[in-house]
């Protein structure tokens, strides 16, 4: 028995990287998922591993930065899954320039992702877990939304909205027994930072005490954590998941 039978965990960008990881972690702990991303073959990957756990898995195409499709999404997922117990707010991308050089593209394709989108997916959840008197909900920030990042003025600026979202979140439900949290990741080896050069791995490295790079499962540890019963009495945190990056 797993401490998350019988729990439904919807996470966002689940198709890869750190969502499947997370996926995947809380399916080993009992939880079957839907699992959701661009595309549902996107989703194939996770889904098979979920399964080969023993757990359930649903798959959804959604684009999280247009309300039509998350709502769409979501009624979809509670009629197959019947509920929802565990909302990830994973889905998210970079598009890197200077300030300078960054056009009004770039700002809002990084702020409609990964900030609007995590307030569309709660937003279509919350009734829901007003209405159940629990819930746990876990948004991917990023440590550079605590300390920023030259050429990541957009991305930063959604993170530190995605920390400032989830205080606010959380103070809203508490009185429902809905927690509200979030990870910050710090330098996590994935598809996202696989392009970095060399030279800036050594750079970064030379700045996290732990001397390696995370994985998506040093994150998928912490969700697990902060989704579980375990964190009943902890909400509107920032878990820095960081090799103590920031301290
Ligand atoms: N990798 C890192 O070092 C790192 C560090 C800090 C924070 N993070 C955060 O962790 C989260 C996951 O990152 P990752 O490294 O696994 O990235 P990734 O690029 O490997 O995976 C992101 C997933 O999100 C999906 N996605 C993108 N746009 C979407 C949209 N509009 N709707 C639905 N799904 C969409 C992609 O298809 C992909 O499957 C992101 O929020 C990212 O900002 C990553």
């Amino acid at each position: 028995m797993g401490n998350l039978n019988n729990k439904i965990a919807l996470i966002t960008g689940a198709g890869r990287g750190i969502g499947q990881a997370i996926a995947l972690k809380l399916a080993a702990d009992g939880a079957d998922t839907a699992i959701v991303d661009l595309k549902p073959e996107f989703c194939a990957e996770t889904c098979e591993k979920v399964r080969a756990l023993g757990r359930r898995a649903w798959a959804y195409g959604a684009d999280v930065s247009k309300a039509a499709s998350v709502e769409e999404t979501v009624a979809k997922v509670l009629a197959d899954c019947g509920k929802v117990d565990i909302l990830v707010n994973n889905a998210g991308i970079t598009k890197d320039t200077l300030l300078m050089r960054m056009s009004e593209a770039d700002w809002d394709a990084v702020l409609d992702i990964n900030l609007k989108g995590t307030f569309l997916f709660t937003k279509a959840l919350a009734r829901e877990f007003v209405k159940q008197r629990s819930g746990r909900i876990v948004n991917i920030a990023s440590v550079i939304g605590l300390v920023g990042n030259a050429g990541q003025c957009n991305y930063g600026a959604s993170k530190a909205g995605v920390i400032g979202f989830t205080k606010s979140v959380a103070r809203e439900l508490a009185s429902r027994s809905v927690t509200c949290n979030a990870v910050a990741p710090g330098f996590i080896e994935t598809k996202m930072t696989a392009g970095l050069s060399e030279e800036l791995r050594q750079k970064m490295m030379a700045n996290i005490p732990l001397r390696r790079l995370g994985s998506p499962e040093d994150v998928a540890n912490a969700v697990h954590f902060l989704a579980s019963d375990q964190a009943a009495y902890i909400t509107g945190q920032v878990l820095t998941v960081d090799g103590g990056m920031v301290m």
